[in-house]
Protein backbone atom coordinates (compact mmCIF):
# COMPACT_ATOMS: atom_id res chain seq x y z
CA UNK A 1 0.00 0.00 0.00
CA UNK A 2 1.27 3.46 -0.67
CA UNK A 3 2.59 5.40 1.77
CA UNK A 4 0.68 8.82 2.94
CA UNK A 5 3.91 10.59 0.90
CA UNK A 6 3.41 8.32 -2.07
CA UNK A 7 -0.52 9.05 -1.78
CA UNK A 8 0.12 13.16 -1.86
CA UNK A 9 2.79 13.20 -4.39
CA UNK A 10 0.45 11.39 -6.66
CA UNK A 11 -2.59 13.86 -5.49
CA UNK A 12 -0.28 17.07 -6.69
CA UNK A 13 0.08 15.60 -10.00
CA UNK A 14 -1.17 18.41 -12.51
CA UNK A 15 -3.12 16.02 -14.29
CA UNK A 16 -5.69 17.78 -16.27
CA UNK A 17 -8.33 15.14 -15.92
CA UNK A 18 -7.94 15.26 -12.30
CA UNK A 19 -11.49 16.01 -11.32
CA UNK A 20 -12.77 13.02 -13.28
CA UNK A 21 -12.77 10.72 -10.55
CA UNK A 22 -11.80 12.90 -7.60
CA UNK A 23 -13.36 13.10 -3.98
CA UNK A 24 -14.13 16.95 -3.12
CA UNK A 25 -14.90 17.54 0.44
CA UNK A 26 -17.58 20.13 1.08
CA UNK A 27 -16.84 22.77 3.42
CA UNK A 28 -19.14 25.11 5.02
CA UNK A 29 -16.51 27.27 6.65
CA UNK A 30 -18.68 28.74 9.26
CA UNK A 31 -19.69 25.64 10.88
CA UNK A 32 -16.31 23.96 9.87
CA UNK A 33 -14.05 25.27 12.68
CA UNK A 34 -13.37 28.40 14.68
CA UNK A 35 -10.13 29.28 15.34
CA UNK A 36 -10.15 32.68 17.56
CA UNK A 37 -13.20 31.45 19.16
CA UNK A 38 -16.17 33.57 18.35
CA UNK A 39 -18.24 30.97 18.01
CA UNK A 40 -18.01 31.36 13.91
CA UNK A 41 -16.12 28.72 11.91
CA UNK A 42 -12.81 30.96 9.84
CA UNK A 43 -10.35 29.88 7.39
CA UNK A 44 -7.78 30.04 10.22
CA UNK A 45 -9.75 27.17 11.48
CA UNK A 46 -9.45 24.99 8.34
CA UNK A 47 -5.61 25.66 8.32
CA UNK A 48 -6.32 23.92 11.59
CA UNK A 49 -7.82 20.77 10.66
CA UNK A 50 -6.26 19.96 7.78
CA UNK A 51 -4.87 17.07 9.37
CA UNK A 52 -8.27 15.55 8.85
CA UNK A 53 -9.06 16.72 5.65
CA UNK A 54 -5.44 14.86 4.81
CA UNK A 55 -5.93 11.62 6.25
CA UNK A 56 -9.91 11.18 5.18
CA UNK A 57 -8.26 11.12 1.46
CA UNK A 58 -9.53 13.62 -0.48
CA UNK A 59 -8.63 14.98 -3.73
CA UNK A 60 -10.19 18.20 -3.39
CA UNK A 61 -12.44 20.82 -0.99
CA UNK A 62 -14.92 22.54 -1.93
CA UNK A 63 -15.11 26.22 0.04
CA UNK A 64 -18.93 27.26 0.10
CA UNK A 65 -18.76 31.64 0.38
CA UNK A 66 -16.38 33.05 2.50
CA UNK A 67 -16.62 36.24 1.14
CA UNK A 68 -18.00 39.77 3.19
CA UNK A 69 -22.17 38.81 3.84
CA UNK A 70 -24.71 40.07 5.90
CA UNK A 71 -25.55 36.66 5.65
CA UNK A 72 -29.43 36.73 4.57
CA UNK A 73 -28.49 33.34 3.13
CA UNK A 74 -25.70 31.92 4.70
CA UNK A 75 -23.27 33.81 2.49
CA UNK A 76 -24.78 33.30 -0.66
CA UNK A 77 -25.55 37.05 -0.35
CA UNK A 78 -22.33 37.80 -1.44
CA UNK A 79 -21.46 42.02 -0.93
CA UNK A 80 -17.91 41.47 -2.77
CA UNK A 81 -16.70 38.51 -4.83
CA UNK A 82 -12.75 39.19 -4.25
CA UNK A 83 -12.26 39.41 -0.43
CA UNK A 84 -12.45 37.55 2.38
CA UNK A 85 -15.46 38.27 5.11
CA UNK A 86 -13.25 39.48 8.26
CA UNK A 87 -14.85 37.31 10.47
CA UNK A 88 -13.75 34.26 8.63
CA UNK A 89 -10.22 36.01 7.27
CA UNK A 90 -8.04 38.11 4.53
CA UNK A 91 -6.83 37.19 1.62
CA UNK A 92 -3.53 36.42 3.16
CA UNK A 93 -5.27 33.64 5.37
CA UNK A 94 -6.96 32.94 1.96
CA UNK A 95 -3.68 32.50 0.28
CA UNK A 96 -1.74 30.07 3.06
CA UNK A 97 -5.14 28.28 3.01
CA UNK A 98 -4.32 27.30 -0.87
CA UNK A 99 -0.80 26.63 -0.07
CA UNK A 100 -1.31 24.31 2.68
CA UNK A 101 -3.84 22.08 1.18
CA UNK A 102 -1.39 22.34 -2.42
CA UNK A 103 1.16 20.78 -0.28
CA UNK A 104 -0.90 18.14 0.94
CA UNK A 105 -1.77 17.54 -2.46
CA UNK A 106 -5.26 18.62 -2.24
CA UNK A 107 -7.03 20.74 -4.98
CA UNK A 108 -9.17 24.04 -3.88
CA UNK A 109 -12.73 24.48 -5.45
CA UNK A 110 -14.28 28.11 -4.27
CA UNK A 111 -18.03 28.96 -4.94
CA UNK A 112 -19.17 31.76 -7.64
CA UNK A 113 -22.83 32.99 -6.80
CA UNK A 114 -23.37 34.41 -9.85
CA UNK A 115 -27.00 34.88 -10.33
CA UNK A 116 -27.30 37.85 -7.53
CA UNK A 117 -25.35 39.47 -5.71
CA UNK A 118 -26.27 40.69 -2.01
CA UNK A 119 -28.11 44.31 -1.85
CA UNK A 120 -24.85 45.52 0.03
CA UNK A 121 -22.97 44.75 -3.09
CA UNK A 122 -21.35 48.00 -4.24
CA UNK A 123 -23.20 47.76 -7.83
CA UNK A 124 -27.00 47.53 -6.15
CA UNK A 125 -25.92 50.36 -4.31
CA UNK A 126 -24.89 52.18 -7.37
CA UNK A 127 -28.32 50.98 -8.59
CA UNK A 128 -30.09 52.36 -5.95
CA UNK A 129 -28.62 55.70 -5.95
CA UNK A 130 -29.05 56.20 -9.51
CA UNK A 131 -32.58 57.16 -11.31
CA UNK A 132 -34.92 54.97 -13.02
CA UNK A 133 -34.00 54.13 -16.31
CA UNK A 134 -30.11 54.51 -15.43
CA UNK A 135 -27.35 52.48 -17.02
CA UNK A 136 -26.60 51.62 -12.85
CA UNK A 137 -30.27 50.24 -12.50
CA UNK A 138 -29.74 48.13 -15.83
CA UNK A 139 -27.29 45.80 -14.02
CA UNK A 140 -30.33 44.21 -12.16
CA UNK A 141 -33.68 43.78 -13.10
CA UNK A 142 -35.67 46.49 -11.96
CA UNK A 143 -39.48 47.83 -13.27
CA UNK A 144 -41.85 49.58 -12.99
CA UNK A 145 -45.05 48.07 -10.68
CA UNK A 146 -48.81 47.68 -11.69
CA UNK A 147 -51.56 49.02 -10.38
CA UNK A 148 -52.29 52.48 -9.11
CA UNK A 149 -49.21 54.30 -8.89
CA UNK A 150 -47.32 51.26 -9.71
CA UNK A 151 -47.96 50.18 -6.13
CA UNK A 152 -48.48 46.54 -7.00
CA UNK A 153 -45.48 44.55 -7.84
CA UNK A 154 -44.47 43.77 -11.75
CA UNK A 155 -46.19 40.51 -11.52
CA UNK A 156 -47.24 37.79 -9.16
CA UNK A 157 -43.73 35.81 -9.09
CA UNK A 158 -42.80 34.16 -6.60
CA UNK A 159 -39.22 33.64 -5.03
CA UNK A 160 -37.59 29.59 -4.21
CA UNK A 161 -38.00 31.04 -0.50
CA UNK A 162 -41.08 31.66 -0.06
CA UNK A 163 -42.90 35.01 -0.28
CA UNK A 164 -42.86 37.61 -3.86
CA UNK A 165 -39.74 37.63 -5.95
CA UNK A 166 -40.21 41.42 -6.13
CA UNK A 167 -39.02 44.23 -3.74
CA UNK A 168 -39.98 47.92 -4.05
CA UNK A 169 -37.23 50.25 -3.44
CA UNK A 170 -38.35 54.00 -1.91
CA UNK A 171 -38.74 55.65 -5.52
CA UNK A 172 -41.19 53.53 -6.43
CA UNK A 173 -39.44 50.85 -8.52
CA UNK A 174 -39.33 47.06 -7.89
CA UNK A 175 -36.40 45.20 -8.15
CA UNK A 176 -36.45 40.95 -9.35
CA UNK A 177 -35.11 38.11 -6.61
CA UNK A 178 -35.23 34.82 -7.26
CA UNK A 179 -33.86 33.95 -3.85
CA UNK A 180 -34.25 36.81 -0.50
CA UNK A 181 -35.17 40.52 -0.97
CA UNK A 182 -31.42 40.47 -0.01
CA UNK A 183 -30.41 38.71 -2.90
CA UNK A 184 -31.06 40.83 -5.95
CA UNK A 185 -30.66 38.81 -9.86
CA UNK A 186 -27.73 40.26 -11.77
CA UNK A 187 -28.96 41.16 -15.09
CA UNK A 188 -26.94 39.09 -17.69
CA UNK A 189 -27.39 40.74 -20.83
CA UNK A 190 -25.50 43.93 -19.33
CA UNK A 191 -21.81 43.66 -20.92
CA UNK A 192 -20.64 44.75 -16.95
CA UNK A 193 -21.68 42.39 -15.00
CA UNK A 194 -19.97 39.78 -17.70
CA UNK A 195 -17.03 41.09 -17.68
CA UNK A 196 -16.73 41.89 -13.53
CA UNK A 197 -17.38 37.83 -13.33
CA UNK A 198 -14.76 37.02 -16.11
CA UNK A 199 -12.78 39.37 -13.75
CA UNK A 200 -13.84 37.40 -10.59
CA UNK A 201 -12.54 33.86 -12.13
CA UNK A 202 -9.43 35.56 -13.11
CA UNK A 203 -8.62 36.95 -9.42
CA UNK A 204 -9.64 33.27 -7.95
CA UNK A 205 -7.57 31.19 -10.59
CA UNK A 206 -4.51 33.77 -10.07
CA UNK A 207 -4.34 32.88 -6.04
CA UNK A 208 -4.18 29.28 -7.24
CA UNK A 209 -7.82 27.76 -6.72
CA UNK A 210 -8.03 24.72 -9.09
CA UNK A 211 -11.57 25.19 -9.38
CA UNK A 212 -15.38 26.42 -8.73
CA UNK A 213 -18.60 25.29 -8.02
CA UNK A 214 -21.62 27.25 -9.81
CA UNK A 215 -23.94 28.43 -7.93
CA UNK A 216 -27.45 28.30 -9.67
CA UNK A 217 -26.21 27.91 -12.73
CA UNK A 218 -29.19 27.48 -14.79
CA UNK A 219 -30.95 30.88 -13.49
CA UNK A 220 -28.69 33.24 -14.37
CA UNK A 221 -29.92 34.47 -17.93
CA UNK A 222 -33.03 35.89 -18.32
CA UNK A 223 -35.37 37.36 -20.85
CA UNK A 224 -38.33 39.21 -19.42
CA UNK A 225 -40.69 39.93 -21.77
CA UNK A 226 -42.79 43.51 -21.51
CA UNK A 227 -45.96 41.57 -20.74
CA UNK A 228 -44.70 39.52 -18.07
CA UNK A 229 -46.36 35.81 -17.66
CA UNK A 230 -48.23 34.77 -14.58
CA UNK A 231 -46.09 32.71 -12.44
CA UNK A 232 -48.75 29.83 -13.17
CA UNK A 233 -47.57 29.46 -16.77
CA UNK A 234 -43.79 30.09 -15.77
CA UNK A 235 -44.32 27.10 -13.77
CA UNK A 236 -47.28 24.82 -15.98
CA UNK A 237 -45.47 21.48 -16.46
CA UNK A 238 -42.73 21.68 -14.29
CA UNK A 239 -43.94 20.05 -11.46
CA UNK A 240 -44.40 15.89 -12.54
CA UNK A 241 -47.78 15.78 -10.96
CA UNK A 242 -49.19 18.16 -13.25
CA UNK A 243 -49.89 16.50 -17.01
CA UNK A 244 -50.16 20.46 -18.54
CA UNK A 245 -47.38 20.57 -21.03
CA UNK A 246 -44.45 23.37 -20.55
CA UNK A 247 -45.67 26.90 -21.72
CA UNK A 248 -41.96 27.21 -22.90
CA UNK A 249 -39.72 25.21 -25.33
CA UNK A 250 -36.22 23.79 -23.26
CA UNK A 251 -34.08 26.33 -23.59
CA UNK A 252 -36.39 29.01 -24.01
CA UNK A 253 -37.97 29.61 -20.81
CA UNK A 254 -37.72 33.44 -19.56
CA UNK A 255 -36.24 32.98 -15.94
CA UNK A 256 -34.49 29.25 -15.90
CA UNK A 257 -32.12 27.31 -18.33
CA UNK A 258 -32.05 29.09 -21.35
CA UNK A 259 -29.97 28.28 -24.26
CA UNK A 260 -27.69 31.39 -24.50
CA UNK A 261 -26.10 30.30 -21.10
CA UNK A 262 -24.15 28.36 -23.20
CA UNK A 263 -22.51 31.80 -24.75
CA UNK A 264 -21.70 32.96 -21.33
CA UNK A 265 -19.87 29.63 -20.02
CA UNK A 266 -18.09 29.59 -23.48
CA UNK A 267 -16.57 32.56 -21.73
CA UNK A 268 -15.69 31.49 -18.91
CA UNK A 269 -14.48 28.58 -20.34
CA UNK A 270 -11.87 30.96 -22.51
CA UNK A 271 -10.51 31.64 -18.87
CA UNK A 272 -10.48 28.28 -17.32
CA UNK A 273 -8.35 26.86 -20.64
CA UNK A 274 -6.14 29.58 -19.91
CA UNK A 275 -4.31 28.29 -17.11
CA UNK A 276 -2.47 25.23 -17.20
CA UNK A 277 -4.61 22.41 -16.06
CA UNK A 278 -7.52 24.51 -16.79
CA UNK A 279 -9.73 25.22 -13.96
CA UNK A 280 -13.02 23.25 -13.57
CA UNK A 281 -16.14 23.73 -12.66
CA UNK A 282 -19.07 21.72 -11.73
CA UNK A 283 -22.60 23.44 -12.36
CA UNK A 284 -25.28 23.40 -9.20
CA UNK A 285 -28.25 23.54 -12.06
CA UNK A 286 -31.49 21.66 -11.24
CA UNK A 287 -32.28 20.73 -14.91
CA UNK A 288 -34.27 17.38 -15.98
CA UNK A 289 -30.99 15.24 -16.82
CA UNK A 290 -31.04 15.57 -20.60
CA UNK A 291 -30.68 19.62 -20.11
CA UNK A 292 -27.59 18.96 -17.84
CA UNK A 293 -25.39 17.42 -20.29
CA UNK A 294 -24.99 21.42 -22.20
CA UNK A 295 -23.43 22.58 -18.70
CA UNK A 296 -21.31 19.66 -18.20
CA UNK A 297 -19.92 19.50 -21.93
CA UNK A 298 -16.30 20.76 -22.37
CA UNK A 299 -16.74 24.13 -23.86
CA UNK A 300 -19.51 24.50 -20.99
CA UNK A 301 -18.79 24.32 -17.24
CA UNK A 302 -17.49 20.82 -17.58
CA UNK A 303 -19.07 18.82 -15.31
CA UNK A 304 -22.84 19.39 -13.66
CA UNK A 305 -24.17 18.20 -10.07
CA UNK A 306 -26.28 15.42 -10.17
CA UNK A 307 -28.41 15.19 -7.60
CA UNK A 308 -30.72 12.14 -8.60
CA UNK A 309 -29.37 10.25 -6.12
CA UNK A 310 -30.09 12.47 -3.42
CA UNK A 311 -33.82 12.63 -4.07
CA UNK A 312 -34.24 9.08 -4.32
CA UNK A 313 -35.16 6.16 -1.63
CA UNK A 314 -33.47 3.20 -0.63
CA UNK A 315 -34.60 1.16 -3.74
CA UNK A 316 -32.65 -0.89 -5.50
CA UNK A 317 -34.32 -0.56 -9.19
CA UNK A 318 -34.13 3.45 -8.63
CA UNK A 319 -30.76 3.49 -8.07
CA UNK A 320 -29.88 1.18 -10.91
CA UNK A 321 -31.42 3.16 -13.64
CA UNK A 322 -29.99 6.49 -11.97
CA UNK A 323 -26.29 5.54 -12.30
CA UNK A 324 -26.75 3.71 -15.55
CA UNK A 325 -28.96 6.73 -16.93
CA UNK A 326 -26.33 9.17 -15.54
CA UNK A 327 -23.20 7.30 -16.94
CA UNK A 328 -24.73 7.65 -20.08
CA UNK A 329 -25.64 10.96 -19.80
CA UNK A 330 -21.87 11.65 -18.77
CA UNK A 331 -20.67 9.81 -21.60
CA UNK A 332 -22.56 11.87 -24.23
CA UNK A 333 -20.70 15.41 -23.09
CA UNK A 334 -17.50 13.65 -22.75
CA UNK A 335 -17.32 14.36 -19.08
CA UNK A 336 -17.34 12.53 -15.67
CA UNK A 337 -20.51 11.99 -13.74
CA UNK A 338 -20.89 13.29 -10.32
CA UNK A 339 -22.33 11.34 -7.06
CA UNK A 340 -23.63 13.64 -4.19
CA UNK A 341 -25.73 12.28 -1.02
CA UNK A 342 -25.41 15.31 1.27
CA UNK A 343 -25.20 19.29 1.35
CA UNK A 344 -25.48 22.52 2.68
CA UNK A 345 -29.11 22.48 1.47
CA UNK A 346 -30.66 19.46 1.86
CA UNK A 347 -31.21 16.68 5.03
CA UNK A 348 -28.58 14.49 5.61
CA UNK A 349 -28.44 11.26 4.28
CA UNK A 350 -27.79 9.71 7.64
CA UNK A 351 -31.25 10.66 8.18
CA UNK A 352 -33.19 11.01 5.60
CA UNK A 353 -32.42 7.15 4.81
CA UNK A 354 -34.14 6.64 8.25
CA UNK A 355 -37.01 8.12 7.35
CA UNK A 356 -40.14 6.00 6.94
CA UNK A 357 -40.87 5.12 3.61
CA UNK A 358 -42.50 7.39 1.50
CA UNK A 359 -40.08 10.22 3.32
CA UNK A 360 -37.05 8.85 2.95
CA UNK A 361 -36.68 10.36 -0.83
CA UNK A 362 -37.55 13.93 0.70
CA UNK A 363 -34.39 16.07 0.21
CA UNK A 364 -35.97 19.03 2.45
CA UNK A 365 -38.09 19.06 5.37
CA UNK A 366 -40.53 21.48 3.95
CA UNK A 367 -41.44 17.94 1.96
CA UNK A 368 -42.80 16.48 4.56
CA UNK A 369 -40.21 14.64 5.80
CA UNK A 370 -40.23 14.65 10.02
CA UNK A 371 -36.73 14.20 11.74
CA UNK A 372 -38.69 13.29 14.72
CA UNK A 373 -39.24 9.67 13.01
CA UNK A 374 -35.80 8.77 12.07
CA UNK A 375 -34.70 5.06 12.70
CA UNK A 376 -31.15 6.22 13.43
CA UNK A 377 -29.59 3.04 13.14
CA UNK A 378 -31.02 1.82 9.94
CA UNK A 379 -30.60 5.51 8.61
CA UNK A 380 -26.59 5.10 9.13
CA UNK A 381 -26.41 1.82 7.65
CA UNK A 382 -28.13 2.50 4.11
CA UNK A 383 -26.06 5.70 4.39
CA UNK A 384 -22.62 3.74 4.65
CA UNK A 385 -23.78 1.55 2.10
CA UNK A 386 -25.24 3.81 -0.28
CA UNK A 387 -22.19 5.75 0.32
CA UNK A 388 -19.67 3.05 -0.64
CA UNK A 389 -21.36 2.05 -3.75
CA UNK A 390 -21.02 5.48 -5.25
CA UNK A 391 -17.83 5.67 -4.02
CA UNK A 392 -16.67 2.47 -6.82
CA UNK A 393 -18.48 4.30 -9.88
CA UNK A 394 -16.66 5.73 -12.25
CA UNK A 395 -16.63 9.72 -11.60
CA UNK A 396 -16.45 12.15 -8.77
CA UNK A 397 -17.68 11.84 -5.33
CA UNK A 398 -19.02 15.26 -3.36
CA UNK A 399 -18.80 14.73 0.60
CA UNK A 400 -20.53 17.41 2.82
CA UNK A 401 -18.19 18.04 6.21
CA UNK A 402 -19.73 15.53 8.70
CA UNK A 403 -21.06 13.04 6.81
CA UNK A 404 -17.68 11.01 7.48
CA UNK A 405 -18.83 11.29 11.05
CA UNK A 406 -22.56 9.66 9.89
CA UNK A 407 -23.90 12.79 11.43
CA UNK A 408 -27.34 12.73 11.39
CA UNK A 409 -29.84 16.03 10.94
CA UNK A 410 -30.12 18.32 13.75
CA UNK A 411 -33.75 18.52 13.92
CA UNK A 412 -35.20 20.02 16.49
CA UNK A 413 -33.37 23.27 16.67
CA UNK A 414 -35.39 25.95 18.56
CA UNK A 415 -37.39 28.72 16.18
CA UNK A 416 -35.84 31.54 17.84
CA UNK A 417 -32.48 30.38 17.13
CA UNK A 418 -32.84 29.25 13.38
CA UNK A 419 -30.89 31.08 10.64
CA UNK A 420 -32.31 29.95 7.35
CA UNK A 421 -34.63 32.56 5.31
CA UNK A 422 -36.34 29.86 4.09
CA UNK A 423 -37.64 29.09 7.45
CA UNK A 424 -38.74 32.77 7.76
CA UNK A 425 -40.12 33.20 4.55
CA UNK A 426 -42.31 30.56 4.65
CA UNK A 427 -43.66 31.18 7.96
CA UNK A 428 -41.72 28.18 9.58
CA UNK A 429 -43.63 25.57 6.84
CA UNK A 430 -40.47 24.86 5.73
CA UNK A 431 -37.93 23.68 8.45
CA UNK A 432 -35.15 24.83 6.36
CA UNK A 433 -31.57 23.84 5.79
CA UNK A 434 -30.11 25.05 9.54
CA UNK A 435 -29.99 21.31 10.21
CA UNK A 436 -27.55 20.40 8.80
CA UNK A 437 -25.22 23.12 9.15
CA UNK A 438 -24.62 22.69 12.75
CA UNK A 439 -20.75 23.38 13.73
CA UNK A 440 -18.66 20.09 13.64
CA UNK A 441 -18.08 17.97 17.15
CA UNK A 442 -14.56 17.39 17.23
CA UNK A 443 -14.59 16.30 20.58
CA UNK A 444 -16.64 14.27 22.83
CA UNK A 445 -16.80 17.15 25.61
CA UNK A 446 -16.74 21.17 26.07
CA UNK A 447 -19.54 23.68 25.31
CA UNK A 448 -19.00 23.40 21.40
CA UNK A 449 -17.54 19.71 20.95
CA UNK A 450 -14.12 21.56 20.03
CA UNK A 451 -15.61 23.44 17.47
CA UNK A 452 -14.14 26.37 18.62
CA UNK A 453 -14.01 28.74 22.03
CA UNK A 454 -17.72 28.98 22.58
CA UNK A 455 -21.39 28.02 21.85
CA UNK A 456 -21.53 28.28 18.11
CA UNK A 457 -24.97 30.37 17.54
CA UNK A 458 -26.76 27.16 15.90
CA UNK A 459 -26.98 25.00 18.89
CA UNK A 460 -25.23 21.78 18.81
CA UNK A 461 -27.22 18.91 20.37
CA UNK A 462 -25.77 16.51 23.32
CA UNK A 463 -25.74 13.45 20.76
CA UNK A 464 -23.08 14.90 19.04
CA UNK A 465 -20.48 13.96 21.76
CA UNK A 466 -21.21 10.61 20.06
CA UNK A 467 -20.54 11.45 16.36
CA UNK A 468 -17.14 13.15 17.34
CA UNK A 469 -14.31 13.15 15.51
CA UNK A 470 -12.41 12.26 19.00
CA UNK A 471 -15.17 9.33 19.63
CA UNK A 472 -13.99 8.08 16.08
CA UNK A 473 -10.81 8.17 15.36
CA UNK A 474 -9.11 5.84 16.49
CA UNK A 475 -12.05 3.17 16.47
CA UNK A 476 -11.81 0.96 13.61
CA UNK A 477 -15.35 -0.07 13.69
CA UNK A 478 -16.25 4.15 13.42
CA UNK A 479 -17.94 6.03 10.12
CA UNK A 480 -14.80 8.06 10.14
CA UNK A 481 -12.14 4.79 9.84
CA UNK A 482 -14.65 3.53 7.18
CA UNK A 483 -14.28 6.24 5.25
CA UNK A 484 -10.72 6.95 5.55
CA UNK A 485 -10.48 3.16 4.48
CA UNK A 486 -13.12 3.57 1.47
CA UNK A 487 -11.11 6.83 0.17
CA UNK A 488 -7.68 4.84 0.13
CA UNK A 489 -9.03 2.03 -1.26
CA UNK A 490 -11.05 4.06 -3.84
CA UNK A 491 -7.65 5.62 -4.97
CA UNK A 492 -5.67 2.50 -4.88
CA UNK A 493 -8.46 0.65 -6.85
CA UNK A 494 -9.71 2.60 -9.65
CA UNK A 495 -8.14 2.66 -12.52
CA UNK A 496 -9.85 3.61 -15.69
CA UNK A 497 -13.88 4.79 -16.28
CA UNK A 498 -15.10 1.30 -17.21
CA UNK A 499 -18.26 -0.65 -15.59
CA UNK A 500 -19.90 -3.58 -16.21
CA UNK A 501 -23.34 -4.68 -14.82
CA UNK A 502 -23.63 -8.00 -13.05
CA UNK A 503 -26.67 -9.21 -12.70
CA UNK A 504 -27.26 -10.25 -9.55
CA UNK A 505 -31.25 -10.63 -8.98
CA UNK A 506 -33.47 -8.35 -6.86
CA UNK A 507 -32.22 -6.11 -4.03
CA UNK A 508 -28.90 -6.46 -5.49
CA UNK A 509 -27.22 -3.68 -7.93
CA UNK A 510 -23.65 -4.69 -8.25
CA UNK A 511 -21.14 -4.22 -11.08
CA UNK A 512 -17.46 -4.83 -11.73
CA UNK A 513 -14.66 -1.97 -12.52
CA UNK A 514 -11.70 -1.82 -14.96
CA UNK A 515 -8.97 -3.77 -12.93
CA UNK A 516 -10.95 -6.66 -11.86
CA UNK A 517 -13.10 -5.22 -8.50
CA UNK A 518 -16.31 -5.44 -7.89
CA UNK A 519 -18.66 -3.49 -5.49
CA UNK A 520 -22.07 -5.42 -4.23
CA UNK A 521 -25.02 -3.32 -2.52
CA UNK A 522 -27.61 -5.70 -0.75
CA UNK A 523 -30.85 -2.96 -0.92
CA UNK A 524 -33.03 -5.74 0.61
CA UNK A 525 -34.14 -6.48 4.05
CA UNK A 526 -32.56 -10.14 4.11
CA UNK A 527 -29.05 -11.53 3.46
CA UNK A 528 -28.10 -12.48 -0.16
CA UNK A 529 -25.42 -14.36 -1.47
CA UNK A 530 -22.25 -12.35 -2.34
CA UNK A 531 -20.90 -13.08 -5.41
CA UNK A 532 -17.41 -14.71 -5.12
CA UNK A 533 -13.98 -13.04 -4.63
CA UNK A 534 -12.17 -11.36 -1.60
CA UNK A 535 -13.81 -8.95 0.67
CA UNK A 536 -12.13 -5.64 0.42
CA UNK A 537 -13.98 -3.78 2.49
CA UNK A 538 -17.76 -4.06 4.25
CA UNK A 539 -20.16 -1.05 4.24
CA UNK A 540 -21.64 -2.59 7.76
CA UNK A 541 -20.88 -5.12 10.21
CA UNK A 542 -18.91 -8.42 9.18
CA UNK A 543 -20.52 -11.16 7.07
CA UNK A 544 -22.20 -13.03 10.03
CA UNK A 545 -22.65 -16.02 7.75
CA UNK A 546 -19.65 -16.72 5.09
CA UNK A 547 -20.39 -15.90 1.50
CA UNK A 548 -23.76 -14.18 2.63
CA UNK A 549 -23.99 -10.34 2.25
CA UNK A 550 -26.24 -8.49 5.33
CA UNK A 551 -29.28 -6.29 4.13
CA UNK A 552 -28.31 -2.63 3.88
CA UNK A 553 -24.83 -3.22 3.07
CA UNK A 554 -21.76 -2.79 0.42
CA UNK A 555 -19.14 -4.88 -0.13
CA UNK A 556 -16.15 -4.30 -2.26
CA UNK A 557 -14.14 -8.04 -3.39
CA UNK A 558 -11.20 -8.42 -5.13
CA UNK A 559 -10.67 -10.46 -8.22
CA UNK A 560 -14.49 -11.99 -8.64
CA UNK A 561 -14.54 -14.96 -10.42
CA UNK A 562 -17.99 -15.05 -11.27
CA UNK A 563 -19.78 -17.19 -13.81
CA UNK A 564 -20.75 -14.73 -16.13
C1 LIG B 1 -27.90 27.28 -3.99
C2 LIG B 1 -27.09 27.25 -2.74
O1 LIG B 1 -26.55 25.97 -2.58
C3 LIG B 1 -28.03 27.64 -1.62
O2 LIG B 1 -27.46 27.43 -0.36
C4 LIG B 1 -28.43 29.07 -1.83
O3 LIG B 1 -29.39 29.41 -0.86
C5 LIG B 1 -29.03 29.28 -3.22
N1 LIG B 1 -28.30 28.63 -4.25
C6 LIG B 1 -29.06 30.75 -3.55
O4 LIG B 1 -27.75 31.21 -3.75
CA1 LIG C 1 -14.06 32.48 14.33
Amino acid sequence: MANTDEVAIERRRGDAGWWRQATVYQIYPRSFADANGDGVGDLEGILSRIDHLDQLGVDAVWLSPFYPSALADGGYDVDDYRDVSPELGDLATFDRLVTALHERGIKVIVDIVPNHSSNRHRLFQDALAAAPGSPERDRYLFRDGTGPRGAEPPSDWNSFFGGPAWTRVPDGQWYLHLFTAEQPDWNWHHPDVRADFLRTLRFWGDRGVDGFRVDVAHLLAKDLPAELPSWAELTRGTDPADPAPPRYPAGHHPLWDRDELDEIYAQWRAVFDSYSPPLTAVAEAWVPAERRVRYASKQNLGQAFTFDLLETPWDAGSFHQIIRDNLALAAKSGTSSTWVFSNHDVVRHATRFGLPKGMSGRRWLLEGADPALEDRVTGLRRARAATLLAMALPGSMYLYQGEELGLPEVGDIPADRRQDPTYFRSKGTDLGRDGARVALPWTSTGVSFGFGGCAPPLPQPTWFADFSVERQRDDPASTLSFYRHALRLRRELIQDETLEWLNLGPDLVGFRRGGGWTAVTNFGSRPRPLPAGDVLLLSGEPLDAPGLLPADTTAWLRRDSLRS
